[in-house]
């Protein structure tokens, strides 16, 4: 790349005078249910509409050459009180030519992944005056992009009057399958006027998924815990608000067997089926925490009576109480609980710590969230006195306990630069704060090298300060291309690829270079800069074990002018030792336009871009090119 004339600039960092604390919760993610980030991403479901709870049975059709089978859904006979819909299926004729049956797409075409195996399952019964004739069967089949079948269950047989189930596991052929579907084959004694079939719950999972959870898709569960997160809050957002309380996030209708799982109305407009439930969202962050090696903090948020439309007075708030406290139980109770038994009975008689909890999202504005906040807050701490408790907005000129709050912001990158100092004039006394959602929102593209720049000149200014920022993390994490509800995202995803946008590897290389640089706590570093106006930093010190005295200093630097490199000389001032190696290891993230996205086609066009660079005398120096970011790790050995 060509690079026009450079200006200079200098940073100095002064590592005998350690700061504070750099936050060991400072980066972590923020898991919402939005652009089907869990349904029909995440969450590994291949079947869309498995339990026909929404308004109509779309996107399942009759077999593509079947042309006397009709479709509708049934409210006869539910299969238990949660689950009052399933699918009905009716033929006009007993003639048919070819296969006849009952098909689904999944998500936008299913992907089979080479030689794997896959649990499908499914609760039907007949309707027929006449006992079944014997022979009367289904069989599933995995279906390829061109309706050809690669794998399929033996027959099965199918009840007549009562449901039952049938499960089997099919195993995907040796080359992956992309654009796929899973259909349902009836035998030709039972495509006839006088009988109809009844189908619920039909659902097709990985057997493996992401490190042994099934119902974790196996890329999106590696990128994301690629970004090392130090947290996740979930599962939403506006998600656990609801357009109305009745679609709000009800914790209790996602545990259990799927078929008890009612799903809801996701108010980014679509059905969550709720598989992803509570406790799944427990089971990935403590899988995340085992890979890791760390402990993620699971930030849970509860809903406290408020949606967007709707709130409950304070005065008729105590059951939603008792529901949060139940929620707690059910993560942390042991068996003398009823929702710790019920864990346990679910397979998990361990607690999931549960360290710190939100209430409620963006709702101080809305009519009740405040005295219903302080009820909240109350009996939280009286079960839970330890837990830390996060409010919608700072509390403090209103009289409420105000320990973390929970600031927002999609702005601009006019912005973004305009704030970059906004938190070092902070009141060190002040409630600390807790930045869950920040993105660039315009002239971003669908994630462009634009906002991602941006943002990382921005965290310098949350690493700078998290001893008041304690955490932060980026929003949305995750969209499914074909269905785009919120731009941009962290992550972009398909059926069969996913790619992480600029603003995703910002946040991968923020976050790895405090994780896997530190045995401990990392501290601020003073550093001060001179010679450019567009020009971010802030800079870290990290030992490297209990007993090593070697430490690493870890530089951040953006540039963000648009249309100049910068000469960077950088130079440090130790508290000891030399630098090992007479080295520093550079990562880098550019692209030769601020426009430049990745995408399927080219789905690492922007990626951070590791170098080395000399050092001499504790200085070194390099171009940084026109709106770039940076992170320099200097190890230093005593
Ligand atoms: O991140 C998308 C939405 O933005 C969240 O649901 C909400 O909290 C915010 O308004």
């Amino acid at each position: 790349m060509t690079l026009p004339e450079a200006s200079s600039a200098t940073v100095q960092v002064d590592a005998t005078q350690q700061g504070h604390a750099v936050s060991p919760l400072l980066w972590g993610i923020f898991f919402e249910e939005i652009n089907h980030a869990g349904q029909g991403g995440l969450y590994s479901q291949l079947v869309s509409n498995t339990n026909f709870e929404y308004v109509d049975f779309y996107p399942w059709t009759p077999q593509s050459s079947a042309n006397n089978v009709y479709l509708s859904l049934s409210q006869d006979q539910p299969m238990n009180y949660k689950n009052l819909q399933h699918l009905q299926v009716s033929f006009t004729s007993a003639a048919a030519t070819g296969a006849v049956g009952i098909n689904n797409p999944g998500f936008f075409g299913m992907t089979f992944e080479a030689n794997a195996q896959y649990t499908v399952s499914l609760f039907s019964y007949a309707d027929s005056a006449q006992p079944l004739p014997a022979d009367a069967t289904f069989f599933i089949a995995l279906l390829d992009g061109s309706g050809n079948s690669v794998a399929k269950s033996s027959p099965a047989t199918i009840a007549r009057g009562g449901w039952a189930q049938f499960r089997t596991t099919l195993t995907a052929p040796s080359n992956t399958v992309v654009n796929g579907s899973l259909s349902i084959i009836f035998s030709s004694s039972l495509v006839t006027p006088t009988i109809t079939l009844h189908f619920d719950v039909i659902s097709l999972l990985p057997v493996e998924g992401w490190h042994g959870l099934p119902f974790i898709r196996s890329d999106l569960g590696q990128m994301i815990y690629d970004l090392s997160p130090a947290f996740v809050r979930f599962p939403g957002g506006c998600y656990v608000e609801g357009d109305t309380l009745d679609h709000r996030f009800n914790w209790k209708n996602t545990i259990g067997a799927l078929e008890t799982r009612p799903g809801h109305y996701d108010l980014w407009d679509y059905y969550s089926e709720d598989g992803l439930g509570f406790l799944e969202y427990l089971l990935f962050i403590e899988q995340l925490s085992t890979a890791q090696g760390t402990y993620v903090e699971p930030i849970w948020v509860i809903n406290n009576g408020v949606s967007h439309a709707d709130s409950i007075p304070t005065q008729d708030i105590y059951p939603w109480i008792v529901d949060a406290l139940e929620s707690l139980d059910f993560a942390m109770g042991d068996s003398s609980t009823k929702y710790g038994a019920m864990r346990a009975a679910l397979g998990h008689p361990a607690p999931f710590p549960i360290n710190i909890m939100a209430i409620g999202n963006e709702d101080c504005g809305k009519p009740y969230y405040l005295e219903n906040y302080k009820e909240f807050y109350t009996a939280i701490k009286q079960a839970y006195p330890n837990m830390t408790l996060i409010a919608n907005c700072d509390l403090t000129s209103s009289g409420g306990k105000n320990e973390l709050w929970d600031f927002h912001t999609y702005q601009n990158t006019q912005w973004f630069f305009d704030n970059l100092k906004q938190w070092d004039s902070y009141s060190r006394s002040a409630a600390k704060v807790f930045e869950s959602e920040y993105a660039v929102t315009s002239g971003c593209g669908q994630g462009n090298v634009n906002a991602g720049i941006a943002e990382a000149a921005y965290m310098t200014g949350l690493e700078r300060n998290s001893d008041v920022v304690l955490l932060a993390s980026y929003a949305p994490l995750l969209v499914n291309a074909n269905d785009r509800k919120w731009n941009p995202d962290a992550i972009v995803f398909n059926s069969y690829q996913a790619y992480g946008t600029p603003s995703y590897w910002v946040q991968h290389m923020f976050s790895n270079a405090q994780k896997d640089t530190a045995w401990g706590t990392q501290y601020v570093l003073p550093s001060t800069s001179s010679g450019s106006n567009y020009l971010a930093v802030s800079s870290t010190i990290a030992t490297l074990s209990s007993i090593s005295t070697s430490y690493y200093i870890i530089v951040k630097a953006v540039n963000y002018d648009t249309a100049n490199a910068l000469n960077l000389n950088v130079s440090l001032s130790l508290k000891s030792g030399l630098v090992t190696g007479g080295v520093v290891q550079v990562q880098s993230l550019y692209s030769a336009s601020v426009n430049d996205e990745n995408t399927f086609q080219n789905p690492q066009l922007i990626a951070p871009k590791d170098s080395t660079v000399s050092i001499v005398s504790n200085a070194f120096s390099l171009t940084l090119p026109p709106y770039s970011a940076h992170i320099f790790r200097v190890l230093v050995s005593n």
